[in-house]
């Protein structure tokens, strides 16, 4: 099969990071056009930064990283140092990028690729706040048709919120910019946090990335010790939960996750709900689906495949 040919719109942050490791990790399967980075976990000269510090660890200095919007559509950025660290990717020290900034906005980057390519090639694979891809279909909207998948991570049904009870953080920071996006018309999948909360890094699978020995394994160890402390405290679980990496294993493989095609829509006024994912997973309303939305996953095989691709780093 020929690899999908997508873009990463990212937010690093230490799961986007590893989200970056295993798309860059698997050629046969996956061809990174770019990666595009948007303000987030951290303001955003600190994700592109932390995109360049990844790339570089995985030895794949040729991509193109570009910069992209600085804060969301219409609301104040809010950014989550208290999980992610000042830095965004603190846990290991890693040395300063030198690899360059591509030319351009992200955007525009966005757009230029969607244009190019044959309609249905490109996927879009946002790991951080919508705000790229909302503004790339607003200043464009003749690319939604163009979009082959959006692979997203963001929201949450079962398990509420992490940032407030009701949002997730992807969606929260810019719940205008999510609402284009799953107005869009685009194929969408959502890995809500009903899922990720089910790829937790325990202590076995966190030895099993530091035994690979690579710099890439030691450093996944490290990232995912640092950033696993918060998902402990506040919610009692055995380990990080790796938000981010469910979007780049199912482009390889969708069969560890299972979900259902239902409506989803985004609370965009109630500042009680704002950034709320209304997930109609009992199909109580007559809303039509626009979204499939995860709800399972088969941890060891999520787990043995993302140890196994790191590995080749
Ligand atoms: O809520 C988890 C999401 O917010 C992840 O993408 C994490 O990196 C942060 O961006
Ligand atoms: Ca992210």
């Amino acid at each position: 099969m020929t690899p999908r040919k997508i873009i990463i719109d990212t937010d690093p942050g230490q799961d986007d990071a590893v989200a970056i490791l295993l798309a860059l990790a698997s050629p046969e399967d996956i061809d990174v056009l770019g990666i595009t980075c948007v303000a987030g976990n951290v303001p955003l000269d600190l994700t592109v930064r932390n995109a360049r510090i990844v790339c570089e660890l995985a030895g794949k200095t040729d991509v193109k990283i570009f910069a992209g919007c600085d804060r969301p559509l219409g609301r104040a950025l809010v950014t989550a140092e208290h999980v992610h660290g000042k830095t965004g990717l603190d846990g290991p020290v890693l040395p300063e990028p030198t690899m360059p900034i591509a030319e351009g906005h992200a955007v525009d980057f966005i757009i230029d690729m969607l244009r190019e390519y044959a309609p249905g090639t490109v996927t879009l694979c946002p790991l951080g706040p919508l705000t790229n891809i909302a503004t790339a279909l607003q200043k464009a909207p003749d690319i939604a048709s163009r979009i082959a998948k959006i692979i997203l991570m963001g929201g949450g049904y079962f398990e509420g919120g992490n940032i407030t009870p009701a949002a997730e953080f992807n969606i929260y920071v810019d719940p205008q910019a999510a609402d284009i996006v799953f107005k869009s018309g685009a194929p969408i999948v959502v890995m809500p946090l009903d899922v990720t909360h089910k790829a937790l890094v325990t202590t076995a699978r966190n030895d099993a990335f530091r035994n690979i020995g690579s710099p890439v394994g030691i450093a996944v160890a490290e990232m995912t010790e640092f950033f696993e402390r918060f998902d402990k405290e506040k919610y009692g679980s055995e380990g990080a939960p790796l938000h981010d990496p469910c979007v780049t294993a199912y482009l390889i493989r969708p069969d560890l996750f299972k979900g259902r095609h239902i409506n989803v829509e985004i609370e965009t006024e109630s500042e009680l709900t704002m950034g709320m994912t209304v997930a109609d997973w009992w199909g109580v309303t007559d809303r039509a689906p626009n979204a499939t939305f995860m709800g399972d996953l088969d941890a060891d095989g999520f787990f043995t495949l993302l140890t196994e691709r790191l590995a080749r780093l």
